[in-house]
């Protein structure tokens, strides 16, 4: 039998496969709540502009109302038949209110509903981002505070660098993830503009009122043009994207934590809130959350480049390939919130091994970058001589299986012979970190400045 929306023109129902391949009610039943507000806002405003009596007008809003409890209450049937959420509330409505029901489509189709029931969803997913984004920034903040002062090395190239402070590397993340709430922030500003009035793709001819509709909907205005209402899914693009950047940027983080909290490192002890054990190795504590952090950015970044691909050839406005956009954008927001709140768990819940950290610091000659400092400084040498006599200084430390500060004067001096004893007041790690307190740099000093800048934007 033919379909109850569009039988009119139809002899036949949809075969099987056809059925299948169609339907979204499967996964789209999610924009259930954002389905109903969109209705009850364009019944209000259908009644508003005298394009339905008030009396239909109210008894749909009702009806939609009913709804949304019957869907929130696991009692509502959703129906593959009926292919997707809109046409599923709207069948229901029918049953519930009767012949009302039938003009609650007037002056709008299902191509500029689905795209305001989606850019709402979208929405709510970029406002919980950004608070999962806030949560986490606190709790590194918190880590920061503690061990603005606490030392360890800094790498490049995964060496020995320079020593650093366990303030300033927290800091870094902070900074990062700063990054990703302002792009979240700029990209929830762009996308507030509402779809629904665009109709299927050339406007109404219906007297409707879209600033009316925008403003119940929370949008900051109706959309300007309605051929892209229909077709615009940036605002998707642009919440992967910004996904894909900030699940990068976890990723890059529980990469460390996975390196840091190995027998090798030692540098930070995660709870047992937040670690596994083995089924035959006794003695194993394994950092599966971070190591699926690690992973999530693959099936992130692998939304962003499907959705991306499904719009590239897209002729306009309205192609059912866009159905495909909501599996992607769903995935990945139910994943990054995850890896989020994991990483926030992890985060407050870990101890920094400060000693492990301390000792780490001082070996691979990080402080050999002071060293020849000091010569420019103290000796007026020049800063690629200083460079040649500290390589020959740690030659003959790394020959000796020693580190930098365990060089007697004699053997300093073999090598330059105008170094002083004073050159010893460089060659420590807490006077190498002090030291660098430029604009931006690791001393503890800046990073508690760094702290409570944040602490100030994040209240
Ligand atoms: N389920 C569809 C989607 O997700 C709704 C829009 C259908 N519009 C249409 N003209 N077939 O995109």
């Amino acid at each position: 039998n033919a379909n109850q929306m569009w039988g009119g023109r139809f002899a036949a129902g949809p075969d099987a496969i056809m059925e299948a391949i169609n339907a979204s009610i499967g996964f789209d039943q999610r924009m259930a709540a954002q389905d109903i507000a969109g209705s009850r806002a364009h019944a209000a405003m259908l009644a508003a502009t005298g394009i339905v009596s008030d009396k239909d007008a109210e008894a749909m809003r009702e009806g939609l109302l009913t709804i949304l409890s019957e869907i929130e209450e696991g009692k509502f049937v959703f129906s593959t038949a009926l292919e997707d959420i809109h046409m599923n509330v709207e069948a229901r409505l029918k049953d519930l209110i009767g012949d009302p029901a039938g003009r609650l489509h007037t002056g709008r189709s299902r191509n500029d509903q689905v795209a305001t029931d989606f850019k709402l969803w979208t929405r709510d997913q970029m406002d919980a981002a950004i608070e999962g984004l806030q949560a986490l920034m606190r709790a590194l903040l918190e880590q920061a505070e503690q061990g603005a002062d606490w030392v360890m090395p800094g790498f490049t190239h995964l060496q020995t660098a320079q020593p650093v402070t366990w303030g300033h590397h927290m800091m870094a993340y902070v900074e990062m993830l700063g990054r990703d709430l302002s792009r979240f922030r700029d990209a929830r500003a762009r996308m507030n503009e509402s779809p629904l009035g665009a109709a299927a793709l050339a406007g109404t001819s219906y007297p409707i009122d879209r600033d009316m509709t925008a403003q119940a909907l929370g949008f900051d205005r109706p959309a300007a043009n309605s051929l892209d209402a229909v077709s615009d899914r940036d605002f998707a693009l642009e919440f992967l994207s910004c996904a894909s950047i900030c699940a990068m940027h976890l990723s890059r983080f529980a990469e460390e934590l996975v390196i840091w909290s190995s027998a090798q490192f030692r540098f930070v002890t995660l709870s047992d809130r937040f670690s596994t054990g083995s089924s035959i190795m006794p003695q194993k504590k394994n950092p599966d959350a971070a190591e699926l952090i690690r992973a999530k950015i693959g099936r992130i970044f692998g939304a962003n480049v499907a959705l991306m691909t499904v719009m590239k050839g897209l002729p306009l406005a309205y192609s059912k390939d866009m159905q495909e956009d909501k599996e992607q954008v769903f995935d990945a927001a139910d994943n990054l919130m995850l890896a989020l709140a994991a990483m926030t768990g992890m985060v407050s819940d870990m101890t920094a091994n400060r000693p492990a950290l301390e000792a780490a610091a001082a070996h691979g000659f990080s402080t050999a970058t002071d060293l020849a400092d000091w010569l420019v400084r103290v000796l007026d040498m020049p800063f690629r001589e200083a460079h040649h006599v500290t390589g020959s200084l740690v030659a003959k430390a790394e020959a000796k299986g020693c580190d930098l500060p365990d060089l007697s004067l004699d053997e300093m001096q073999a090598v330059h012979s105008a170094i002083t004893e004073d050159v010893f007041t460089v060659l420590g790690v807490h006077n190498s970190v002090a030291s660098r307190t430029s604009y931006g740099g690791t001393a503890p000093v800046r990073v508690r400045e760094q702290v409570g800048r944040w602490k100030e934007a994040l209240a």
